[in-house]
């Protein structure tokens, strides 16, 4: 089986969002998205509800962590990991310009939950166990990964008995789910969207308790008429596109105590 890494390298998708990542902030969509991600997070998980501040929470593909901001100032820790060295390059100039410090962030494609670029789980013991999690969080990230199943292994491996994912990603309803990208945003897409059915069967499937997958909120997104509609690196012309309702499912798993 190729590895998560090389699959992602060969669809292009580090290419795609090193390029991407200066820009990746100027786009409102991006920001609205991982502000509705947060809501749920907020909702549905009694974690940060009940105890919050004990919470150590772990971003895969944070970008340039626009949920990471979101979500560090309620919780003791987010560790920020994202494949590319470019977002994670805007994450660390904008941490440094910040109130906000308890934002650790990585450049790594995470395969193992020993991978030694994760913090230890002792500060004193640097190249001892890897840190452990209460929640692991995503948001718009596992329509880009080539293989599931070694990565949610690999989630599962990140957490503390007991803790749990909450992964958030726009929803697979069916053949017209494809137009959520436009032609020129294809690079490194590996699904179109996560089908509620087939990602709840596969996290049953790799050892998650207490399954639950169920859509969180729904948006309108501006979608081609016709493949290729949009020009690359120019602003969408109101004349163009049409309004396309999407549903973002939240897919809700733990770790047996
Ligand atoms: C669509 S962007 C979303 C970024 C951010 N979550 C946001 O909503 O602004 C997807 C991100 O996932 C990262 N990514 C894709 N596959 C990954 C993987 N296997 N491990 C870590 N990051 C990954 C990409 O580098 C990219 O930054």
């Amino acid at each position: 089986m190729a590895s998560a890494a090389s699959s992602l390298t060969s669809a292009g998708g580090n290419d795609r969002f090193n390029k991407e990542a200066a820009a990746w902030d100027s786009n409102p969509f991006v920001h609205q998205m991982s502000s509705e991600a947060w809501k749920a997070l907020q909702k549905y998980v009694p974690a940060l509800q009940s105890h919050p501040k004990d919470l150590d929470v772990l971003e895969i593909g944070c970008g340039t962590g626009l949920l990471s901001f979101l979500v560090a100032p309620a919780v003791h820790e987010v560790v920020a990991v994202d494949a590319a060295e470019g977002m994670i390059d805007v994450l660390k100039t904008k941490i440094d310009k910040s109130q906000t410090k308890n934002i650790t962030p990585v450049a790594v494609l995470l395969e193992d939950p020993d991978d030694p670029s994760l913090p230890p789980a002792d500060s004193n013991v640097p190249s001892g166990p890897r840190k452990r999690f209460d929640l692991i969080t995503s948001h718009l990230v596992l329509h880009h990964i080539p293989e599931l199943e070694p990565v949610l292994k690999t989630m599962l491996g990140c957490l503390k008995p007991g803790g749990i994912i909450a992964l958030t990603d726009f929803e697979d309803f069916g053949p017209e789910a494809k137009r959520f990208h436009p032609q020129n945003k294809m690079g490194g897409v590996e699904r179109h969207g996560i089908n509620a059915a087939w990602i709840s069967s596969l996290m049953t499937q790799v050892g998650f308790h207490d399954v639950d997958v169920k859509v969180a909120w729904e948006h309108k997104k501006k979608v081609e008429r016709w493949p290729g509609e949009f020009a690359p690196e120019e602003p969408i012309g109101p004349d163009q596109g049409e309004l396309m309702n999407f549903s973002y499912v939240l897919c809700m798993g733990s770790k047996p105590a």
